[in-house]
Protein backbone atom coordinates (compact mmCIF):
# COMPACT_ATOMS: atom_id res chain seq x y z
CA UNK A 1 0.00 0.00 0.00
CA UNK A 2 1.32 3.39 -0.93
CA UNK A 3 -0.50 6.76 0.94
CA UNK A 4 -0.22 10.23 1.17
CA UNK A 5 -0.25 12.87 3.17
CA UNK A 6 -0.70 16.98 2.13
CA UNK A 7 -0.34 19.46 4.81
CA UNK A 8 -1.61 22.91 3.46
CA UNK A 9 -0.50 24.75 6.11
CA UNK A 10 -1.37 29.09 5.83
CA UNK A 11 2.42 29.52 4.93
CA UNK A 12 3.45 26.25 3.96
CA UNK A 13 2.10 23.32 1.93
CA UNK A 14 3.76 19.71 2.22
CA UNK A 15 3.19 16.57 0.55
CA UNK A 16 4.78 13.51 2.27
CA UNK A 17 4.45 9.62 0.55
CA UNK A 18 4.59 6.67 2.58
CA UNK A 19 5.40 2.88 1.12
CA UNK A 20 4.24 -0.18 3.43
CA UNK A 21 4.83 -0.28 7.00
CA UNK A 22 5.53 3.41 7.29
CA UNK A 23 8.52 3.59 5.14
CA UNK A 24 8.83 7.30 3.72
CA UNK A 25 9.06 8.05 -0.21
CA UNK A 26 9.56 10.90 -0.57
CA UNK A 27 8.40 14.50 0.92
CA UNK A 28 8.32 17.89 -0.76
CA UNK A 29 8.00 21.54 0.73
CA UNK A 30 6.54 24.56 -1.17
CA UNK A 31 4.95 27.91 -0.23
CA UNK A 32 1.41 28.47 0.19
CA UNK A 33 0.35 31.63 -1.59
CA UNK A 34 -2.21 32.28 -2.18
CA UNK A 35 -3.77 29.61 -4.28
CA UNK A 36 -3.61 26.55 -1.60
CA UNK A 37 -5.15 24.09 -4.59
CA UNK A 38 -2.40 24.83 -6.47
CA UNK A 39 -0.23 24.81 -3.63
CA UNK A 40 -1.11 21.07 -2.54
CA UNK A 41 -1.11 19.90 -6.90
CA UNK A 42 2.51 21.29 -7.24
CA UNK A 43 3.67 19.86 -3.97
CA UNK A 44 1.96 16.25 -5.20
CA UNK A 45 3.48 16.65 -8.48
CA UNK A 46 6.85 17.71 -6.96
CA UNK A 47 7.20 14.34 -4.56
CA UNK A 48 5.66 12.17 -6.58
CA UNK A 49 8.54 12.91 -9.07
CA UNK A 50 11.18 12.14 -6.34
CA UNK A 51 9.02 9.02 -5.20
CA UNK A 52 9.14 7.91 -9.34
CA UNK A 53 5.11 7.45 -9.21
CA UNK A 54 2.27 8.59 -10.54
CA UNK A 55 -1.14 10.03 -8.66
CA UNK A 56 -2.93 6.80 -9.98
CA UNK A 57 -0.40 4.66 -7.77
CA UNK A 58 -1.56 6.13 -4.31
CA UNK A 59 -3.86 3.88 -2.66
CA UNK A 60 -5.18 6.44 -0.21
CA UNK A 61 -4.29 10.57 0.33
CA UNK A 62 -5.33 12.27 3.42
CA UNK A 63 -4.84 15.75 3.72
CA UNK A 64 -4.87 18.02 6.49
CA UNK A 65 -4.35 21.87 8.00
CA UNK A 66 -6.03 24.90 7.58
CA UNK A 67 -6.61 24.27 3.55
CA UNK A 68 -7.30 20.56 4.12
CA UNK A 69 -10.81 21.23 1.87
CA UNK A 70 -9.16 22.31 -0.76
CA UNK A 71 -7.40 19.12 -1.75
CA UNK A 72 -8.92 18.11 -4.43
CA UNK A 73 -7.37 14.59 -4.50
CA UNK A 74 -7.95 13.88 -1.07
CA UNK A 75 -9.83 10.83 0.01
CA UNK A 76 -10.07 12.26 3.56
CA UNK A 77 -9.66 15.15 5.74
CA UNK A 78 -7.94 15.19 9.58
CA UNK A 79 -7.20 17.63 11.35
CA UNK A 80 -3.79 18.97 12.11
CA UNK A 81 -3.40 17.97 15.81
CA UNK A 82 -4.29 14.56 14.84
CA UNK A 83 -1.65 14.49 12.34
CA UNK A 84 1.02 16.14 14.23
CA UNK A 85 0.12 14.17 16.53
CA UNK A 86 0.57 10.73 14.84
CA UNK A 87 3.58 12.49 13.04
CA UNK A 88 5.70 13.42 16.19
CA UNK A 89 5.33 10.08 17.67
CA UNK A 90 6.52 8.38 14.24
CA UNK A 91 10.06 9.98 14.88
CA UNK A 92 9.89 10.07 18.68
CA UNK A 93 8.07 7.08 19.79
CA UNK A 94 8.31 8.15 23.73
CA UNK A 95 6.56 11.61 22.86
CA UNK A 96 4.27 13.06 25.14
CA UNK A 97 3.76 16.52 24.41
CA UNK A 98 4.03 17.84 20.85
CA UNK A 99 4.48 21.77 20.46
CA UNK A 100 3.52 22.71 16.65
CA UNK A 101 4.64 26.35 16.09
CA UNK A 102 4.06 27.28 12.78
CA UNK A 103 3.62 30.18 10.60
CA UNK A 104 0.20 31.40 12.11
CA UNK A 105 -0.74 29.29 14.40
CA UNK A 106 0.85 27.20 17.36
CA UNK A 107 -0.24 24.48 19.54
CA UNK A 108 0.56 22.36 22.54
CA UNK A 109 -0.71 18.54 22.22
CA UNK A 110 -0.61 15.87 24.91
CA UNK A 111 -0.53 12.50 23.24
CA UNK A 112 -1.68 9.03 24.19
CA UNK A 113 1.56 6.46 23.60
CA UNK A 114 0.26 5.51 20.70
CA UNK A 115 0.01 8.87 19.28
CA UNK A 116 -3.88 9.81 19.61
CA UNK A 117 -4.56 13.51 20.76
CA UNK A 118 -5.35 13.57 24.80
CA UNK A 119 -5.90 17.51 25.19
CA UNK A 120 -4.78 20.12 23.03
CA UNK A 121 -4.09 24.20 23.81
CA UNK A 122 -4.11 27.00 20.62
CA UNK A 123 -2.67 30.04 19.62
CA UNK A 124 -4.52 30.84 16.77
CA UNK A 125 -6.52 34.35 16.94
CA UNK A 126 -2.70 36.60 17.42
CA UNK A 127 0.27 36.45 15.37
CA UNK A 128 2.30 36.57 18.56
CA UNK A 129 4.15 33.64 19.30
CA UNK A 130 3.99 32.44 15.77
CA UNK A 131 6.35 32.40 12.70
CA UNK A 132 5.02 35.36 11.22
CA UNK A 133 6.11 37.23 14.43
CA UNK A 134 9.77 36.41 13.59
CA UNK A 135 9.42 36.88 9.94
CA UNK A 136 8.02 40.62 11.19
CA UNK A 137 11.11 40.89 13.31
CA UNK A 138 13.19 39.66 11.02
CA UNK A 139 12.09 42.31 8.37
CA UNK A 140 12.49 44.98 11.09
CA UNK A 141 16.01 43.64 12.03
CA UNK A 142 17.16 43.45 7.98
CA UNK A 143 18.16 39.71 9.04
CA UNK A 144 17.52 36.69 7.16
CA UNK A 145 14.73 34.09 9.35
CA UNK A 146 17.27 31.17 8.59
CA UNK A 147 20.37 33.13 10.45
CA UNK A 148 17.75 34.26 13.62
CA UNK A 149 18.92 31.13 15.68
CA UNK A 150 22.78 31.36 15.38
CA UNK A 151 22.85 35.23 16.37
CA UNK A 152 20.78 34.61 18.87
CA UNK A 153 23.55 32.50 20.78
CA UNK A 154 25.67 35.04 20.50
CA UNK A 155 23.84 37.13 22.37
CA UNK A 156 25.38 38.68 25.99
CA UNK A 157 22.54 40.40 27.38
CA UNK A 158 19.34 39.48 28.16
CA UNK A 159 16.75 41.95 27.28
CA UNK A 160 12.69 41.42 27.79
CA UNK A 161 10.47 42.51 24.73
CA UNK A 162 7.34 44.05 26.66
CA UNK A 163 5.20 44.05 24.35
CA UNK A 164 2.73 41.44 23.79
CA UNK A 165 1.47 42.80 20.89
CA UNK A 166 3.47 41.88 17.36
CA UNK A 167 2.52 45.95 15.92
CA UNK A 168 3.75 47.21 19.22
CA UNK A 169 6.64 44.89 19.77
CA UNK A 170 7.92 45.43 16.12
CA UNK A 171 7.60 49.52 17.05
CA UNK A 172 9.77 48.42 20.09
CA UNK A 173 12.32 46.50 18.54
CA UNK A 174 12.92 49.47 15.39
CA UNK A 175 13.59 51.80 19.06
CA UNK A 176 15.97 49.67 20.72
CA UNK A 177 18.16 49.45 17.47
CA UNK A 178 18.10 52.86 17.33
CA UNK A 179 19.21 52.76 20.84
CA UNK A 180 22.16 50.81 19.57
CA UNK A 181 20.99 47.44 21.56
CA UNK A 182 22.66 44.34 19.67
CA UNK A 183 20.63 42.52 17.53
CA UNK A 184 21.65 39.57 18.71
CA UNK A 185 20.12 40.43 22.03
CA UNK A 186 17.39 41.96 20.56
CA UNK A 187 16.60 38.44 19.02
CA UNK A 188 17.11 36.46 22.19
CA UNK A 189 14.87 38.56 23.60
CA UNK A 190 12.29 37.95 20.80
CA UNK A 191 13.02 34.09 21.09
CA UNK A 192 12.43 34.12 25.01
CA UNK A 193 8.97 36.29 23.92
CA UNK A 194 7.52 33.30 21.94
CA UNK A 195 8.92 31.20 24.67
CA UNK A 196 6.80 32.98 27.18
CA UNK A 197 3.79 32.34 24.85
CA UNK A 198 4.12 28.39 24.21
CA UNK A 199 4.68 27.79 28.18
CA UNK A 200 1.62 29.48 29.10
CA UNK A 201 -0.21 27.07 26.26
CA UNK A 202 1.97 24.12 27.81
CA UNK A 203 0.97 25.04 31.12
CA UNK A 204 -2.69 24.65 30.09
CA UNK A 205 -2.25 21.39 28.49
CA UNK A 206 0.07 19.66 31.25
CA UNK A 207 3.70 19.08 29.78
CA UNK A 208 4.77 15.28 30.08
CA UNK A 209 7.84 14.20 28.70
CA UNK A 210 8.96 13.46 26.05
CA UNK A 211 8.72 17.00 24.84
CA UNK A 212 9.39 16.76 20.63
CA UNK A 213 8.42 19.65 18.31
CA UNK A 214 7.36 20.01 14.87
CA UNK A 215 6.58 23.25 12.70
CA UNK A 216 8.34 25.35 10.69
CA UNK A 217 9.65 27.55 13.79
CA UNK A 218 11.13 24.23 15.17
CA UNK A 219 14.24 25.15 12.81
CA UNK A 220 15.23 27.94 14.72
CA UNK A 221 17.41 26.89 17.22
CA UNK A 222 17.21 29.40 18.99
CA UNK A 223 13.49 29.19 20.02
CA UNK A 224 14.18 25.54 20.37
CA UNK A 225 16.26 26.69 23.06
CA UNK A 226 14.51 29.04 24.60
CA UNK A 227 11.70 27.00 25.52
CA UNK A 228 13.53 24.15 26.36
CA UNK A 229 15.25 26.22 29.05
CA UNK A 230 12.05 27.18 30.59
CA UNK A 231 10.44 23.94 30.29
CA UNK A 232 13.54 22.35 32.07
CA UNK A 233 13.29 19.57 29.66
CA UNK A 234 14.84 18.93 26.59
CA UNK A 235 13.22 19.26 23.24
CA UNK A 236 13.11 16.46 20.59
CA UNK A 237 13.47 17.69 16.69
CA UNK A 238 13.39 15.59 14.30
CA UNK A 239 15.46 16.95 11.12
CA UNK A 240 12.89 17.97 9.03
CA UNK A 241 10.60 19.67 11.28
CA UNK A 242 7.95 20.60 9.04
CA UNK A 243 6.64 17.75 7.26
CA UNK A 244 5.76 16.31 10.90
CA UNK A 245 2.04 17.09 10.09
CA UNK A 246 1.64 15.66 6.45
CA UNK A 247 4.02 12.94 7.54
CA UNK A 248 1.10 11.81 10.12
CA UNK A 249 -1.12 12.26 7.76
CA UNK A 250 0.39 9.93 5.35
CA UNK A 251 0.29 7.05 8.26
CA UNK A 252 -2.99 7.82 9.39
CA UNK A 253 -3.99 6.87 5.65
CA UNK A 254 -1.76 4.15 5.78
CA UNK A 255 -3.56 2.57 9.48
CA UNK A 256 -7.28 3.70 8.07
CA UNK A 257 -9.84 0.71 7.65
CA UNK A 258 -12.28 1.37 5.70
N1 LIG B 1 14.86 27.59 7.80
C1 LIG B 1 14.10 28.20 8.71
N2 LIG B 1 14.67 28.81 9.77
C2 LIG B 1 13.92 29.43 10.70
N3 LIG B 1 12.59 29.49 10.66
C3 LIG B 1 11.97 28.91 9.63
C4 LIG B 1 12.67 28.22 8.60
N4 LIG B 1 11.79 27.72 7.71
C5 LIG B 1 10.59 28.09 8.16
N5 LIG B 1 10.67 28.81 9.31
C6 LIG B 1 9.56 29.35 10.12
O1 LIG B 1 8.48 28.47 9.96
C7 LIG B 1 7.27 29.21 9.77
C8 LIG B 1 6.33 28.38 8.91
O2 LIG B 1 6.09 27.17 9.57
P1 LIG B 1 5.15 26.03 8.95
O3 LIG B 1 5.58 25.73 7.58
O4 LIG B 1 5.11 24.94 9.93
O5 LIG B 1 3.78 26.85 8.93
P2 LIG B 1 2.37 26.43 8.33
O6 LIG B 1 2.14 24.98 8.60
O7 LIG B 1 2.27 26.90 6.92
O8 LIG B 1 1.43 27.34 9.19
P3 LIG B 1 0.20 26.93 10.14
O9 LIG B 1 0.53 25.60 10.76
O10 LIG B 1 0.17 28.03 11.16
O11 LIG B 1 -0.99 26.91 9.25
C9 LIG B 1 7.71 30.52 9.17
O12 LIG B 1 6.86 31.55 9.59
C10 LIG B 1 9.11 30.71 9.73
O13 LIG B 1 9.05 31.50 10.91
MG1 LIG C 1 1.22 23.79 10.06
Amino acid sequence: MITAGVDVGALSTEVVIMGDGGRLLASSILPTGANSERAAERAMREALTQAGLRLENLDRIVATGYGRVRVPFAHQQVTEITCHARGAVYFFPRTRTVIDVGGQDSKVIRVSPRGKPVDFAMNDKCAAGTGRFLEVMARALEVDLESLGELSAQSRNEITISSMCTVFAESEVVSLIAQGTPKEDIIRGLHNSIADRILTLAHRVGVEREVSMSGGVAKNRGVVRAISEKLGLPLNVPREPQIVGALGAALLALEAED
